[in-house]
């Protein structure tokens, strides 16, 4: 369902408490920038969402760009009007009702946007209630009226004591901007234009504010790092419970990593320690304790434990089982049980990897691939070296080294230096005495 609403997403800030130098609201959250997230929850509601973006402006463009079609961007000018009440200058929206949220909020989402919708007052402001204020606005209500917002760097000790905050969701109408942002001063402790302001404002002038309690699984601001992995905490929890809704079986979920954009299809088994990453689509397979998987698609197939597909992995009708890592790879009915590096392979149906098989993929310089068809019996510690191309039925010895090169279905491959004996080696080499 759309709604007559505009959404402007606060992007603009420096976020100095991260202490980095990328841009607070791309860094990542499951795999994805936190602001992704509020982007997502907006879009879902109306059409007409306005991001409002400065610092490392053409970054976080391109970003969000990656995600979503029609985004419509404001650049704040902010040397000279800094802070969230500079952020809504230039912002002009589409319909009168006008959602405002801070972009390092990821954790929001649809229906809690919607709360916001149903209020009939002028302004609609989030508050939530917290043991431990500190970093946030304070909501200084009486007799539950909302007075005022106080930033903490502006505040009395008896104001940081108020443990009403001020989660940074407000629903405004659109000619309550046009009136107060104009009239914002930067006159507090950080020289900035506060958007809070709008609402002591307001408040003189006899306008309505409700304030809407919210919980902070859903409002919680990011501004550190700590606040980061405790955001990506939640969001985990979230992803995890999707997938298990979904029919996915997860053993002690709490110790799996699955990113947002990863899909599963059909019932699927995650053992503990499982990270699977980026763009993976894992359908009917079982993926083992510790085993990574990036930008990969596994069908029919199991993997690990502690086995690693890294990106552009394609695993149908296979086996991989520990301490192989596999990169760039199509692997079609094939078993690769141990210690292997599959890398810019191909591999068809019936072949079988032996333990310590390596593609040689890189001569310094460039990649090349190694093509190997059906049926083909891989002898354990074989090294192929790249470009290589072997055809069906063929038989590869053990400690073969096959050289680059094309070979013919039907026949043995075996390069290996003739085992010699060295009679009575041991002991003349240890003497009497070997230490034990
Ligand atoms: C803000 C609120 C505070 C509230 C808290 C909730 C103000 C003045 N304070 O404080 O009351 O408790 O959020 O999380 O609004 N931004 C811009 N342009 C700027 C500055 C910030 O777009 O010039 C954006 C940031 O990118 C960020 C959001 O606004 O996404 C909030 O900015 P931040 O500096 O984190 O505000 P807080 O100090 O947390
Ligand atoms: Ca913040």
């Amino acid at each position: 369902m759309s709604h007559s609403l505009s959404i402007v997403i606060l992007a603009a800030g420096k976020g100095s408490r991260m202490k980095s130098p990328t841009a607070k609201v791309l860094h990542r959250i499951c795999g994805r920038e936190m602001l992704y997230y509020s982007i997502k929850a907006a879009r879902e509601i109306t059409d007409d969402v306005i991001v409002v973006i400065a610092h490392q402006k053409e970054a976080v463009k391109a970003a969000m760009e990656r995600h979503f079609d029609g985004l419509s961007f404001v650049v704040q000018d902010a040397e000279n009007f800094p802070g969230t009440g500079g952020a809504m200058k230039g912002v002009s929206p589409k319909y009168d009702d006008v959602l405002v949220l801070n972009g390092d909020m990821p954790l929001i989402t649809r229906g809690s946007i919607e709360r916001f919708l149903a209020n009939p007052a002028d302004i609609v402001m989030s508050v939530i209630p917290l043991d431990n204020p500190g970093g946030y606005g304070r909501v200084v209500i009486e007799e539950g009226q909302v007075l005022r917002i106080v930033e903490e760097k502006d505040a009395t000790e008896a104001q940081k004591a108020i443990n009403t905050v001020n989660a940074g969701v407000y629903a405004f109408k659109h000619h309550v901007l046009q009136n107060y942002i104009p009239r914002l001063s930067n006159d507090n402790a950080q020289g900035e234009y506060y958007l809070t302001d709008v609402i002591e404002m307001a408040r003189r002038d006899g306008l309505s504010i409700a304030p809407l309690y919210v919980a902070e699984e859903e409002f919680k601001g990011v501004n550190s790092k700590a606040d980061l992995a405790h955001a990506e905490e939640i969001m985990m929890d979230r992803i995890r419970k999707t997938w298990m809704d979904a029919g996915v079986i997860m053993q002690l979920p709490q110790t799996v990593y699955i990113e947002e954009g990863v899909r599963f299809v059909g019932e699927c088994v995650v053992e503990n320690g499982v990270r699977v990453c980026g763009e993976s689509l894992i359908e009917n397979s079982h993926l083992k304790a510790h085993s990574v998987i990036e930008d990969s698609s596994v069908r029919d197939s199991d993997v690990g434990p502690l086995a690693h597909l890294r990106p552009q992995s394609v695993l149908e009708n296979t086996h991989v089982g520990n301490f192989v890592e596999v990169k760039k790879s199509h692997l079609r009915g094939v078993k690769a049980g141990h210690l292997s590096y599959l890398g810019d392979a191909d591999i068809d149906e019936g072949t079988n990897i032996g333990a310590g098989t390596i593609t040689c993929n890189y001569d310094g310089m460039k990649k090349y691939r190694t093509i190997i068809g059906k049926n083909v019996f891989v002898g354990s510690d074989t090294q192929l070296v790249a470009p290589v191309e072997i055809s069906d039925n063929v038989m590869i010895a053990a400690g073969t080294t096959v050289t680059a090169g094309k070979y013919e279905s039907g026949i043995l491959l075996l390069s290996r230096t003739p085992v010699r004996k060295v009679a009575g080696f041991f002991a003349k080499f240890f003497g009497k005495g070997k230490e034990c």
